[in-house]
């Protein structure tokens, strides 16, 4: 079956690749689909943003389609960045402006713990969607280190390591992410349906929520 990804980041579509090859499944990705529109990502959550993502496309093309969103909470900043975290900092969007307010915000402050959080949502063609989480803990160090990774790798220290996002090997950063968390997730509780090419979601009761389409 064709599984459609919400997304043009060759990173994500690369990442998502290797975790869902299940057989005979064909992941295409937005941009690989004439004349999809960009989905503004408006909603307050995470969730919002990754249902609206996956359920638009599922509707416009009545395939099944994986979205995700992500971002940074610091827990001294009452969770922000949050969903803002890409223009933190005001338009347009910079990792460095972002990284340099977020110092700015955590000065003389030793409650430094953060957590990045990715939701993923599937869609059924019909747009109705069901989401698992993906969440790495850690915090906030004083300066940038390392050069590697995008965004806030450089001020990100997971626990139990030593090295923040952006001095690691993108390989162990990718087994720890906060996406990869995700990703396996999602792979683990809907391989089994996407392996099926099943129409919609099975009609027995499920303890997961479905998000209706309006
Ligand atoms: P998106 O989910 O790709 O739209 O991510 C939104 C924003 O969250 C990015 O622009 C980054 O600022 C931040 N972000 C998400 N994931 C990561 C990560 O793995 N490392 C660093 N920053 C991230």
């Amino acid at each position: 079956m064709k599984l459609l990804i919400a997304s043009r980041n060759p990173h994500k579509l690369t990442e998502i690749r290797a975790i869902f090859n299940l057989p005979g499944m064909e992941i295409v990705g937005a941009h690989e689909i004439e004349g999809l529109p960009e989905v503004i990502e408006d909603g307050r959550t995470f969730q919002a943003n990754a249902v609206k993502k996956a359920v638009s496309l599922a509707m416009l093309t009545k395939l099944w389609t994986l979205a995700d969103d992500s971002g940074l909470e610091v827990e001294a900043l009452n969770g922000e960045p949050g969903v803002c975290s890409a223009r933190f900092a005001g338009e347009p969007a910079n990792y460095v402006a972002n990284n340099v307010k977020l110092l700015n915000l955590l000065e003389n402050n030793e409650h430094r713990a953060a957590r990045f959080i990715c939701v993923v949502a599937l869609s059924s063609p019909n747009g109705r969607a069901q989401i698992v989480e993906g969440i790495c803990q850690g915090r906030i160090l004083c300066e940038s280190r390392g050069e590697q990774g995008f965004g806030y790798d450089p001020l990100f220290m997971p626990d139990n390591y030593e090295q923040t996002f952006a001095q690691m090997d993108a390989a162990l950063k990718n087994q720890i992410s906060h996406r990869a968390m995700a990703l396996k997730r999602a792979m683990q509780t809907w391989s089994e349906l996407l392996g099926q090419s099943a129409a919609d979601w099975p009609a027995r009761r499920t303890k997961r929520k479905i998000f209706e389409k309006d």
